[in-house]
């Protein structure tokens, strides 16, 4: 599959744009502040049907208008498709599909696949372990449509328990029986994150290997408190808890808890790894995001990446730049020197959000 069209209208700083994009390289080069970066935000409200900088949608509209609206034109399996988001200034959402409307967002997700690379993307491998919980959740919300009903669900009881535990009493009875609940949620979702993270870890060894010229052994640990448990069990073990949660009135035991540890050569990166190190390993995940992605869906998914080549060297940019070269790609730059001697790149300006032609 690739993009053919971006049409944006009062969309960020964009208020009348159509982007016709390549199946190849499709650079966006311009100063900072100028729309490059609304580009890759509006392909992902696109695949995810919301943003991944705000959580108010209407943030989106441009200011001082009513609405705005997204189409894309994509082909995939040799016909014509088209999605439109649009949303108002009344926070009225709505998405189509080839004019269907989307009724629930599980049974949009993973249409068009995507991996999103940024600077931003850097806490995958140093910030908090809900960071790399996030990386490993876009992957398997984009290929599961259960694990997004799965995980919503079990959002809405940890919501309710959390809640709950802010009171000075509380029925035990009522906690057990949405322990029950849980687990059943848990089960699932750990059983398709340690599957993901066991796939990741493959292709992930792999590319590291071929960027480090097999100098790095790249590892990814799950690390959750319910690996192959039962239901029956994992509901034990949130019930034993429920005294320390009561104490601390929050949910301690959990899969909002779980992590996915990154060792190098057996040490763990975000503690011991070398900037350096931090670097390659991200790009090793997202490359191997990129592959997964790919076999499992038997597709090929759309290369976001947003202004990160001022953060790599050229070694790095080479290798990605070589790997990249046969997908489609839309990458964002403030400045276009590491561009010599590629095919099938279109480069278009970006000022105050219009395309210098
Ligand atoms: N809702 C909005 N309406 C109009 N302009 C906006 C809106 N949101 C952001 N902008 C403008 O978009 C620009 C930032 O765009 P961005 O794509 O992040 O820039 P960059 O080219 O640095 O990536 C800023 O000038 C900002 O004022
Ligand atoms: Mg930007």
């Amino acid at each position: 599959m690739y993009l053919k069209k971006l049409k944006l209208e009062n969309f960020r700083n964009y208020e009348n744009e159509e982007i016709e994009l390549i199946n190849g390289i499709n650079l966006f080069l311009g100063f900072n502040a100028q729309g490059k970066t609304n580009i890759i935000e509006a392909l992902y409200v696109c695949s995810f049907g919301k943003s991944y900088r705000t959580l108010k949608d209407n943030e989106l509209i441009m200011f001082n208008k009513e609405y705005c609206n997204i189409a894309l034109e994509y082909e995939k399996n040799n016909m014509e498709n088209v999605t439109n988001f649009y949303i108002d200034n009344l926070n009225r959402k709505q998405i189509k599909n080839n004019e269907v409307k989307i009724k629930k967002i599980a049974d949009y997700v993973g249409e068009i696949p995507i991996v999103i690379f940024s600077p931003e993307s850097l806490d995958v491998v140093k910030g908090s372990p809900s960071k790399r919980r996030n990386f490993v959740d876009m992957i398997c919300c984009q290929l599961s449509k259960s694990y997004i009903i799965y995980h919503q669900e079990y959002m809405k009881c940890l919501k309710m328990k959390n809640n709950l535990l802010k009171n000075d009493h509380i029925d035990d009875n009522y906690m057990h029986v949405l322990h029950e609940k849980m687990s059943v949620y848990i089960k699932r979702i750990v059983e398709f994150r340690k599957d993901i993270i066991e796939k990741l870890n493959k292709f992930a060894v792999n590319i590291q290997k071929s960027i480090t010229e097999d100098k790095e052994e790249i590892n990814l640990i799950y690390n959750t408190d319910f690996l192959n448990m039962n239901e029956e069990d994992i509901k034990k073990y949130l019930d034993e808890h429920l005294y320390i949660d009561k104490l601390r009135k929050s949910s301690i035991k959990g899969i909002q808890r779980d992590d996915i540890e990154i060792y190098i050569n057996g040490q763990e990166v975000s503690k011991y790894g070398s900037q350096g190190q931090k670097r390659t390993s991200l790009l090793t995940l997202k490359l191997a995001n990129f592959e997964l992605l790919k076999e499992e869906k038997n597709e090929i998914p759309i290369l976001l990446l947003d202004d990160i080549m001022s953060e790599l060297d050229s070694k790095r940019i080479n290798f990605l730049l070589k790997y990249i070269q046969n997908y489609q790609s839309i990458i964002t730059t403030t400045e276009d020197t590491f561009v010599k001697n590629i095919d099938n790149i279109k480069i278009s300006k970006v000022s105050n959000g219009r395309l210098e032609k």
